[in-house]
């Protein structure tokens, strides 16, 4: 991961916006002005990115919901997440997101704009849309960016790289996070803390001192694949048990990828986003094809405050406008 420096209260502000957006939604971002297209057409008229987002209301409405739609008329009725109409569902959005490409939401490669203040961030976020059961926006990386190992509890997810490429890996959670010391890291329990809310003492906190960590929770967990996405690759799925963890970075150049996480981040309701390291004395292997790497590989995480170099500015989406 690339360390960028901070500088106070550029990072403060920036810190205060990255939580906002991997604690909760809705992000505070305004939907941008550029070109919003005016009333949305129906059907096949609609835009690529329409239809993924109903496509996405669709697979993701929670079970009883009525649906009005003509995307598919799945329905978790059939069954929820997991169920035989939601894993059709899920095929189809999948589908619908494997076309999208950057020029479908108006975006030119390029890193994040900058910002009023002294420092850039390394990633900013454009929202898209949000209901109760889903949100979607796009993150923008710069070259050497990189989105810490985070998890998104009870949630699905998909993620299909717009341009540049991402190293990214998933880790599957293995029972739940502990208290107290792992393999490789001594000291006694401490409290559960959540990493989102400690973001305020990152710049405080050492990824090298195992001594600070002696209070955080520690976290078994499969290190199923590291691997590099293009535009050309499928999209990247998570779910609440599989792949449920990962870690993003940008390699080669500025990056971006469009997100969909069902539902939404909400810590009222347990869906509170937390940060994680490799204990000490592990490491990511080479990204390759996961039996090349002897993949998978049970590992040790140990959560940890929001990095200190990793925070998240806000950007107008110039892309069409969305209904969900
Ligand atoms: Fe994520």
């Amino acid at each position: 991961m690339q360390r960028i420096p901070g500088r106070g209260e550029g990072r403060k502000r920036g810190g205060q916006a990255a939580r906002r957006r991997l604690r909760r939604s809705p992000h505070p971002l305004r939907l941008g002005g550029g070109g919003g297209g005016g009333t949305m057409p129906r059907d096949n008229m609609a835009s690529l990115i329409q239809r993924v987002a109903r496509q996405a209301r669709v697979t993701f409405r929670p079970p009883g919901a009525n649906n009005n739609s003509s995307a598919g008329g799945g329905g978790s009725g059939a069954g929820g997440n997991g169920g035989p109409r939601f894993v059709e569902n899920l095929q189809r959005l999948q589908q619908l997101l494997n076309e999208v490409r950057a020029e479908d939401l108006r975006l030119v490669p390029r890193g994040p704009s900058a910002v009023p203040g002294p420092v850039q961030p390394p990633v900013s976020y454009m929202h898209i849309c949000e209901t109760e059961s889903f949100s979607m926006g796009v993150f923008v990386l710069r070259a050497g960016a990189c989105i810490p190992l985070h998890d998104h509890p009870g949630m699905n997810g998909l993620l299909k790289v717009l341009y540049g490429t991402l190293r990214i890996a998933c880790f599957d959670p293995l029972g739940a996070p502990a208290d107290g010391p792992g393999p490789g890291n001594n000291g006694g329990g401490g409290g559960r803390r959540s990493a989102c809310e400690s973001s305020t003492a990152a710049a405080a906190a050492s990824p090298s001192r195992p001594a600070s960590s002696s209070s955080r929770r520690r976290q078994r967990a499969l290190l199923r694949s590291h691997q590099l996405y293009t535009p050309a690759s499928s999209p990247c799925l998570l779910s609440p048990h599989a792949d449920n963890l990962h870690q993003i970075d940008a390699v080669g150049g500025p990056a971006a990828f469009l997100d969909i996480l069902a539902p939404p981040y909400d810590p009222e309701h347990g869906r509170d986003c937390h940060y994680y390291r490799l204990l000490d004395g592990q490491s990511l292997p080479p990204p390759g094809p996961a039996d090349q790497l002897g993949l998978p590989k049970e590992v040790w995480l140990l959560e940890t405050p929001q990095a200190a170099d990793f925070w998240c500015g806000g950007e107008p989406y110039p892309g069409p406008q969305v209904s969900p």
